[in-house]
């Protein structure tokens, strides 16, 4: 189907794509591929010593001293709830404004999401609404540090204490975030992470990781990932099949390794936009937060406008996310109507992420940024 007036789909060259891994790991290529080929030659493929050595890696970059690889953030946030004793029935509290994923671990659990509004200028939990948000059923808080910055976690951390409630963070889209200097997943009971391709630390497949100092819940999320069991075929507990294999943990050791330089590329590209960029909001960077910048969205009243003008000068943008999760069909039965949690809403409604990551190149930031004000300074039609 062609709208007329509209370019046809082939007619328009993608100067500048939404995402490009392959260009983000050029110069990694040769030792993903020789860590590959460590593992196709040793021939052992799930739970051996690439995820063990991936675990002891992965864990102090956290602030944690301990992590459990898993098969993806999805299930990293479902077990960690599990670990620190959430169960069906219990309520956790999370926030609208995030990935589906969030909410869908909690309902695997048979737990309910009950959520709290986000701050309007960070886009995190708004630790004024929290309290308001929890029941006596609740018995744990996910706050999610969106986009790649920190949710206020001393408010946020002062409330669960005080309450006792554990808190588990989802870090899927923050690693190496800072929140007074500490870092994503240092504030919890646990921590969430997801190692999907697209993520700051991206594996080539499904992954994800449960991070902790606590050595008993990753105990818990190391048996639980593997079938429940305390000793090969004694199956103590209802556990699940999620581990994060062999293959994905040789690859992300190479990529840990350079995740310090490629988030200083994403932070000197998120300042390139910021320079150059009006007539739109630009995220912002709270101050005492560190932020990786996983996505970079700005809003605009009239964000549809902006998408189609992008899309026909052949840059990519998405929208993360245009259903907060209360209004998704799936958690109708939660019977929460348009109107419950306004900046939700309106960041659905207003947000537009633009291209970043390592290697876009500067031309192709430049296209981006021409295109953004050659919208904003035209006159509304
Ligand atoms: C904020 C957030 N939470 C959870 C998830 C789920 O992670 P995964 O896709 O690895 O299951 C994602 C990614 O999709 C996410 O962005």
């Amino acid at each position: 189907m062609n709208t007329p007036g509209q370019p046809r789909f082939h007619e328009v060259r993608v100067k500048v794509p939404f995402n490009a891994i392959a260009v983000q790991d050029a110069a990694l290529r040769e030792p993903i591929v020789a860590a590959i080929t460590r593992v196709v030659e040793r021939g052992w493929f799930v739970l051996g010593e690439e995820g063990e050595a991936f675990e002891l890696e992965f864990a102090p970059v956290t602030g944690c001293a301990h992590a459990a690889g898993v098969g993806s953030g999805t299930d990293a946030i479902r077990l960690a709830l599990e670990a620190v004793g959430v169960r069906s029935g219990d309520d956790v509290v999370t926030v609208p404004m995030t990935a589906a994923y969030t909410a869908l671990a909690i309902s695997m659990l048979g737990a309910r999401p009950v959520f709290c509004d986000v701050e309007p200028r960070t886009l995190t939990m708004d630790p004024e609404r929290l309290e308001a948000a929890i029941t006596p059923a609740t018995r744990a808080i996910v706050p999610v540090h969106l986009y790649g910055q920190c949710a206020d976690m001393r408010a946020i951390g002062a409330i669960a204490e005080r309450l006792g409630i554990p808190v588990v963070e989802d870090c899927a889209q923050a690693v190496l975030a800072r929140f007074d200097g500490r870092p994503a997943g240092s504030f919890g009971t646990a921590a969430a992470f997801s190692f999907y391709p697209t993520k700051n630390l991206g594996a080539y497949g499904d992954g994800g990781a449960v991070t902790s100092s606590d050595a008993a819940v990753i105990e818990t999320v190391k048996r639980l990932r593997n079938g429940g069991q305390s000793a090969r075929y004694r199956h103590v507990e209802r556990g699940v099949n999620s581990r994060l294999d062999e293959l994905q943990a040789a690859v992300l050791r190479v990529k840990l390794a350079h995740l310090p330089a490629a988030t200083a590329a994403r932070r000197a590209q998120a300042a390139r936009y910021d320079a150059a960029l009006r007539g739109v909001e630009l995220p912002v960077e709270a101050a005492g937060r560190l932020h990786v910048y996983h996505l970079y969205p700005v809003r605009h009243p009239r964000r549809d406008a902006l998408a189609a003008a992008l899309a026909a000068a052949g840059i990519g943008a998405i929208v993360h996310y245009p259903t907060p999760v209360h209004l998704q069909p799936a958690y109708a039965h939660l019977g929460l109507a348009r109107g419950a949690f306004p900046q939700s809403e309106r960041a659905g409604d207003e947000l537009l992420s633009l291209p970043l990551y390592p290697g876009l190149l500067p031309a192709q930031q430049d296209a981006v940024i021409e295109a953004v004000l050659a919208f904003a300074s035209a006159p509304a039609r």
